[in-house]
């Protein structure tokens, strides 16, 4: 594993880079007085707030509060992992990145091994493409145009042909010198042990390059262009391909659009491309495989809302069963998922052909959202007239609640069960197991994650108890986004309480709100050197995994539920007292009379 990057080395780099020439390359800018400004990539704007300063050497965003130095902007913008960002900054400045312990030869000749499969994959990819346009390529382009494709999609797609032949590739690949071992191992060659023959894997097949975000090829999908089977061929398991995380399309979806806000999960490869020829750009396919809990935290990274599609028959529910197992631990506040069922016999393809674009984007804004999916799905089959079938439905829907991580959906789930059911909250909660520890924070090594072997990040460990509390995920948005202080109400009593994080948070908002601060650096140096300071810089470090654009709507969200649990236990302090006064024999006045029976009243 590559070591870590020392931090005089990212010193040293962003002395060297321009913000606004990274900023540059992928948002118009326009020079404004000392600044630069332009409209913000980060949320969707008319007239820019976005600007970059030159002599501070930071973006920043006065309608979303998104800001930062350039490393951050390209983590942000290009979705990358902070050694990935380093990476890319370095190369551009010519600079090679030392990593602390990485003279390690085990980790070089790794280094050096992954280098070469990539590079070996993109010119296999580039040769099929080649091959689909020459005369053998032709029944391929037929088939291809019988399925409605333009040449424009195939293009985004890079779509291509694999010979009918047994070692075209081998031969391609060979004649530039690419080892055998390593097609092999890439995936490109099938080796048979007993005969020591090896030949290509895709042969007489339409490819499709399955991408890495930032586009670079990890694998192929062939499909056949007759009835033969399989149907579709996908690239082994190799040191950069796993299909249990990559998606296809999803490099495609974001150069489509960068500000995505929502991704619809397929599952053809022939689906995804479907829809892209009908201007519906932002959908992705797993590989054949269920729905991952990587799949969907690589699509929270990027988007706030995911929405699955699937058949409308037997086994397109039961899919959805375990896309709704899957989904629910995944879904903090601020992420949404939906699901989507199409008639029986149609895929994403079939249909959008049938009905275009427009009645297809209908049906996706129509999706069931997770909650409904949930209640539905648990009913399905049962008399709910019925004492026993009740039992059995509000068991199995607290069942997926418990699943869920801390956060407002759960609250709300819990209130909807016990409204659906009519049985009163507080049993329902008994029935929960106690949620886990909130203080827990990662450690700081976990963000600065080493590269793995593909170039990639290593899949985060799951900890048991790391879900946030409420309180401390509200300070961490503010931590994060100082900025979104201007959203708070006037007065503070929803964070009243007597806890840590209540009191930190009353303190963070009441200092951001005297200085005015809007960076997070600011607010960090004003606790340093104390607990507090290393409770908000621990908050920092740890991602908020949610787009900016969802930011604000997730913090007004949590200060609404707050506002309303603050309160209902005052309420009832307050009636509890009278009743105790009253009950021990004292004569309450005719205002606390009065009182009484208003706080009564206002509780049904
Ligand atoms: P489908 O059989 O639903 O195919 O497989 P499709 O996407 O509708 O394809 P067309 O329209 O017939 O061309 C869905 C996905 O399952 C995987 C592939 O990823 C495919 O896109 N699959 C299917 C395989 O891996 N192997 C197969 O033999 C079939
Ligand atoms: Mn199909």
């Amino acid at each position: 594993m590559a070591g870590q990057i020392p931090q005089r080395f990212i010193d040293d780099l962003l002395a060297r880079v321009d913000v606004v020439e990274v900023v540059g390359e992928r948002v118009k800018l326009k020079k404004a007085g000392r600044n630069h400004s332009g409209l913000c990539p980060f949320h969707q704007e008319k007239s820019p707030s976005f600007t970059v300063s030159a002599d501070k050497q930071f973006y920043h965003c006065f309608g979303c509060g998104a800001h930062g130095n350039a490393l951050r902007f390209l983590m942000e913008y290009d979705k990358l992992r902070f050694p990935e960002a380093v990476e890319q900054l370095a190369s551009r400045m010519g600079m090679e990145v030392p990593r602390e312990g990485a003279d390690d030869p085990r980790a070089q000749a790794r280094e050096k091994k992954r280098k070469e499969g990539v590079n070996l994959l993109e010119m296999s990819a580039s040769y099929f493409r080649e091959r689909l346009k020459m005369p053998e390529g032709k029944a391929a382009r037929e088939y291809l145009e019988g399925r409605g494709l333009s040449d424009e999609v195939r293009e985004t797609f890079g779509i291509g042909y694999a010979p009918a032949q047994w070692e075209a590739l081998k031969r391609h690949l060979g004649s530039q010198g690419v080892d055998e071992s390593v097609q092999i191992e890439y995936g490109l060659l099938v080796h048979h042990e007993d005969s020591g023959r090896s030949y290509d894997r895709f042969r007489d097949r339409v490819v499709f390059p399955i991408r890495d975000i930032r586009g670079r090829t990890l694998g192929f999908g062939g499909r056949v262009m007759g009835d033969a089977k399989p149907k579709y061929l996908n690239s082994p398991e190799t040191p950069v391909f796993h299909k249990g995380r990559e998606l296809y399309g999803l490099y495609e979806a974001r150069q489509a659009n960068h500000r995505l806000e929502r991704l619809l999960i397929v599952e053809g490869y022939m689906d995804v491309v479907a829809l892209a020829q009908f201007g519906i750009r932002n959908a992705v396919a797993t590989l054949g495989t269920a729905t991952t809990a990587d799949h969907l935290r690589r699509l929270f990274r990027l988007v706030s809302e995911v929405v699955f599609c699937f058949d409308g028959d037997k086994a397109g529910r039961q899919a959805a069963a375990r896309a709704l197992e899957t989904v629910l631990p995944e879904m903090i506040d601020g992420r949404q998922a939906r699901f989507l069922f199409l008639p029986e016999g149609e895929d994403p393809d079939s249909l959008v052909r049938k009905e275009g674009t427009e009645a297809f984007e209908d049906r996706v804004t129509c999706a069931s959202p997770l909650s409904e999916f949930l209640f539905e799905h648990a009913a399905q089959g049962r008399d709910l007239a019925q004492l026993e079938s009740r039992e059995r439905y509000a068991s199995q829907v607290l069942a997926a609640i418990e699943k869920l991580p801390q956060g407002v959906l759960k609250s709300l789930m819990l209130t909807e069960l016990s409204r659906r059911t009519g049985v009163e909250q507080s049993r329902f909660e008994a029935l929960l197991a106690p949620a886990p520890e909130d203080n827990d924070v990662a450690p700081v090594d976990e963000f600065f994650e080493p590269v793995v072997e593909d170039g990639e990040p290593a899949p985060r460990p799951r900890r048991s108890g790391g879900a946030l509390g409420l309180m401390a995920r509200t300070l961490q948005l503010l931590v994060h986004e100082p900025r979104l202080v201007e959203r708070l109400p006037e007065s503070l009593d929803w964070c009243g309480g007597q806890d840590e994080d209540a009191r930190l948070c009353r303190e963070v908002i009441t200092l951001l709100r005297a200085g005015g601060y809007s960076s997070a650096q600011v607010l960090l140096m004003h606790f340093h050197g104390s607990e507090d300071g290393e409770r908000l810089a621990a908050l920092a470090r740890r991602e908020l995994l949610i787009p900016v654009a969802a930011r604000a709507a997730e913090l007004d969200g949590l200060v609404s539920y707050f506002q309303r649990a603050s309160q209902t236990p005052s309420r009832q302090e307050e009636i509890d007292a009278l009743l105790r006064r009253q009950q021990s024999g004292e004569r309450l006045s005719s205002e606390e009379r009065g009182r009484l029976m208003e706080l009564l009243a206002a509780g049904r």
